[in-house]
């Protein structure tokens, strides 16, 4: 049974054949809604159902189909030009006319807008679960090398001694917003466009709250030209893919500096060696990790581009609208997770790391710090400190006291005794007591660091309740709509 006569053929045969047709289809990239399609399909049937617009047996009928296309998957599907189209002929392919009533009061239009949004929710809980495991690897991180001191850098030269502690939570800062960045995405993508038909609404008496709660979402988006037309959560979901990408490649650019330096010990997992040079070990995830933002990046870029000057309502540059974001997600999502395992299985060699944290003179802050606490005004403390750097050898640990003295004479006419107590200046230049001085908040001294992780700790609690709240909300919706469907077929 087929052809135009049984009904059996969605579109009609001149639109189904020529040269574009595969530059037309999304089938290739359509495998990823099949599920969403099939929910938004079952959804929409019940709506009409309920409303009366279709009978109760013909919605069983076409129910009953959908479980059957479901069965066969994906790869079963007849030809079309994207998977809602294929999905519709399946449909009635399986039960004949009656099965072009699924279609009623919709278009591809909203009904392909409502599949991105559906999935789009997984695959952003998925990146808040990847970022959440980095977050923690972090944390561990943090709580086990607390009192691990290192060198701290800008413009990649010594600059202060701080803690591997200090380090692990400044990444898990900005991850903790770029979670937020994740959840806001989530929350406004979840809003159904469905029932918004091609864009101009639909004479039939859909109700459009119905189809968003069988869906699991929070609401509708109102205006029907709005819900088909737009892809602004895409954008915006691009948006904090990209700021987790950007993040994840500086945390791993600074792994790869640190591996280089004997600072961190990447394990063998997570490391690569060399096809010709034996004695090499690379760390190429972390290089891939670093490269991931040009991933996210790139797909921002070509889905703004995409979307960029697009008019009112629907256009067909949509199509190729969706898969940066699918990109970007994955890329995301999985370099997320390997920087985590990379993270989770490092070791820090304290003693590399403590004898290398003086070097270049970075406890001068302190020393400057501890003439400034004696009652000289900073400005001069600075000057001493930096004649004395000047005088002294700092590819190692710089100036010593006896430096720092010689140019107080130069600078004040007093001795360093007249000025301070040695003892406090002998400690400000040793780079542990350097570290644990800087206790003020957010500091790099391991109190100041334990209080610090107290919040952490809170704050990716509370980031994973939120995920799993959103995973319940679908999943009781994901039961509701069976519950619906169970009583048709
Ligand atoms: N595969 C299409 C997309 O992703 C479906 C919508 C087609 N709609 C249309 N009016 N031609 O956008």
């Amino acid at each position: 049974m087929s052809g135009e006569d049984d009904g059996t053929v969605v579109r009609r045969e001149r639109f189904s054949g020529g040269p574009a047709r595969s530059f037309l289809s999304s089938m290739s990239d359509d495998e990823r809604i099949f599920a969403a399609d099939l929910a938004v399909d079952r959804a929409h049937v019940v709506m009409l159902a309920e409303q009366g617009v279709v009978g109760g047996d013909d919605t069983g009928t076409i129910l009953g189909a959908l479980d059957d296309v479901e069965a066969a998957g994906f790869d079963a599907l007849p030809d079309g030009e994207d998977v809602h189209e294929a999905i519709e002929t399946a449909v009635v392919e399986r039960v004949g006319r009656v099965g072009g009533k699924m279609h009623t009061a919709r278009s591809r239009n909203d009904e392909v807008a409502t599949c991105i949004r559906y999935r789009l929710r997984e695959d952003l809980l998925s990146a808040l679960d990847s970022v959440r495991s980095l977050r923690e690897a972090l944390a561990d991180v943090a709580a086990a090398e607390a009192e691990t001191v290192m060198p701290g850098y800008t413009h990649l030269q010594p600059a202060q001694p701080t803690t591997v502690a200090h380090w692990a939570l400044s990444y898990e800062g900005t991850l903790a917003r770029d979670a937020d960045r994740l959840l806001d995405a989530y929350d406004r993508a979840n809003e159904s466009p469905l029932g918004a038909a091609a864009f101009g609404g639909t004479t039939f008496d859909v109700d459009r709250e119905r189809t968003a709660e069988l869906l699991g979402f929070d609401d509708v988006v109102t205006n029907s030209m709005d819900a088909a037309a737009s892809r602004d959560f895409l954008l915006e979901a691009v948006a904090a893919l990209s700021s987790v990408a950007v993040t994840c490649s500086g945390l791993a650019e600074d792994l790869v500096v640190f591996a280089n330096r004997g600072f961190v010990d990447l394990a063998d997992d997570y490391s690569s060696t060399s096809s010709i040079m034996p004695q090499k070990k690379n760390p190429d995830t972390l290089e891939l990790v670093r490269a991931t933002a040009g991933d996210a990046l790139g797909a921002y870029q070509g889905l703004a581009t995409t979307l960029k000057g697009l008019p009112r309502a629907y256009n067909r540059d949509l199509q190729r609208a969706t898969p940066h974001a699918w990109h970007a997600a994955d890329a995301v999502t999985d370099a997320a997770a390997v920087a985590a395992g990379a993270v989770a299985t490092a070791d820090w060699p304290a003693e590399a790391l403590e004898s290398a944290a003086g070097e270049g003179f970075a406890t001068a802050t302190g020393v400057a710090d501890a003439l400034a606490a004696a009652g000289l005004p900073f400005r001069t403390a600075h000057e001493i400190v930096s004649l004395a750097s000047e005088r002294s050898d700092t590819t190692d640990g710089g100036a010593d006291l006896g430096a720092v003295d010689a140019a107080a004479r130069d600078v004040t006419g007093e001795s360093l005794a007249d000025l301070a107590d040695p003892e406090v200046v002998a400690a400000a230049l040793d780079p542990v007591e350097s570290a644990a001085q800087r206790d003020s908040l957010g500091g790099p001294a391991p109190d100041a660091v334990g209080d610090a992780l107290v919040a952490v700790l809170d704050g990716i609690d509370a980031d994973e309740n939120a995920v799993a709240a959103r995973r319940e909300t679908l999943s009781e919706a994901a039961d509701k709509l069976e519950t619906e469907v169970v009583s048709y077929v």
